[in-house]
């Protein structure tokens, strides 16, 4: 694939801290990037760019590294808005309306639940998403949790099982039996289409020993592991991804001191999920405690009919800057590298040499704009692997 300079880039944002201003976000100003075969090969000042085949002029806008969405539920039917509503006016999220959308996602064709998804994939594209990882969780049937693991793997190769959602309405008096069908069967046929397995640790939902009991089954089908923890309360949920080495332990919307400290010196990202926070109108944890603590922190959507139903990145970065005490920059480095570390990957999340080129380029000069414009559409195009996957005026 022949080479394409874009030049004239107003900031560069490149989480590289060898180049530009050698902080970690290694921002480059006035700068170009070239890129050949899908992958990053240069990055610094426009005026000593080398030539390319192709030069893309950017007239000063800021790029970024895409946007790493680490936690979606984007394989669903039907809404529930209403229960957003009665949310509002105070009655609290206890996981319970799950199962209006396991309903209506049992009902709904795979042409169906195919388009749902497709329409959700762009729209987190349009704000500069460029991977996505997506879980099953929404039938909890043994062929409907392989339907949409096949249906979410149409879209990305970040494909986690949730057979462990919650229990299912069917199961309530057998959870036992649920628990087992999980870890037995349904991780067994869903296995060969995933790299990862998610339980919903907390209140109303899997305990700390179902949790470690399915995990550990799945690590050794050769799965890799992520968990719900601790949304509800201080249920343990966060101790245990860091005794299973899992990547992420999300949401963490309750944090105790021993958890701080397990998180501080382990390989377990804390991936914090705001637009839950602001749809259950609960208390936004701190990030900056995480962070001051010397915890690793990523920022996703977890869109989902329920507690989330955002794909607006720009908007996460917002919240966590308002809410969460993040400065910009830090929650710009955690919906980028955050996400790609909470992803395990190596590949994304920055744009150093032989990066995969995954990039977003903004209608506005400074990536600061997300957290200062709350909301806007911010993104001009994406690049995913150095081909134009999408471009908006
Ligand atoms: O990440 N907490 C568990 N799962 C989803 C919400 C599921 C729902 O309410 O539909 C979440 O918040
Ligand atoms: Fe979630």
């Amino acid at each position: 694939m022949a080479a394409i300079v874009f030049s004239n880039i107003g900031e560069l944002t490149t989480n590289d801290p060898t180049v530009g201003d050698e902080s970690v976000l290694g921002r480059i100003k006035d700068a170009a990037l070239v890129i050949e075969d899908g992958r990053v090969v240069w990055s610094g000042p426009t005026a000593i760019a080398p030539a390319a085949d192709t030069e893309i002029d950017v007239e000063g806008a800021a790029i970024i590294p895409g946007f790493v969405d680490s936690h979606t539920h984007l394989v669903f039917a039907g809404e529930r808005s209403e229960e957003f509503a009665a949310r509002m006016a105070g009655q609290r999220y206890d996981g319970g309306g799950i199962m209006n959308t396991v309903a209506a996602t049992r009902a709904a064709t795979k042409d169906e639940l195919r388009e749902n998804t497709q329409q959700r994939v762009d729209a987190l594209r349009a704000h500069g998403v460029t991977t996505i990882e997506m879980k099953s969780g929404y039938d909890l049937t043994l062929d409907g949790e392989f339907r949409l693991c096949e249906v979410a793997s149409e879209f990305t190769e970040e494909v986690t099982f949730l057979g462990a959602h919650v229990v299912p309405a069917e199961f309530k008096d057998r959870r036992d039996e649920y628990v087992a069908l999980v870890a037995g069967e349904m991780l067994e046929q869903c296995a060969p289409l995933v790299r990862w397995a998610d339980v919903f640790c907390d209140q109303g939902a899997f305990s700390v020993d179902e949790a470690r009991f399915i995990l550990t089954r799945a690590k050794e089908k050769g799965l890799a592991l992520r968990l719900h923890g601790n949304q509800l309360g201080n249920t343990g949920g966060i101790e245990l991804a860091v005794e299973l080495d899992a990547a992420s332990v999300d949401h963490c919307t309750y944090v105790s001191e021993a958890d701080v400290e397990a998180l501080a010196g382990s390989n377990t990202v804390a991936t914090l999920l705001p637009g839950a926070e602001f749809s259950t109108k609960s208390e936004y944890p701190s990030g900056r405690y995480l962070l001051d603590a010397g915890a690793q922190l990523a920022l996703a959507t977890d869109c989902n009919p329920g507690t989330s139903y955002v794909t607006n990145m720009g908007l996460i970065i917002a919240l966590a800057v308002r809410e969460m005490g993040l400065s910009v920059d830090e929650a710009l480095y955690a919906a980028t590298m955050g996400g790609a570390k909470a992803l395990r990957r190596s590949d994304i999340g920055h744009l150093r040499p032989g990066a995969k080129a995954d990039l977003a380029i903004l209608s506005v000069a400074k990536a600061a704009h997300f957290a200062y414009q709350p909301g806007a559409s911010l993104v001009r195009a994406v690049h995913i692997g150095g081909e134009n996957s999408a471009f908006w005026g």
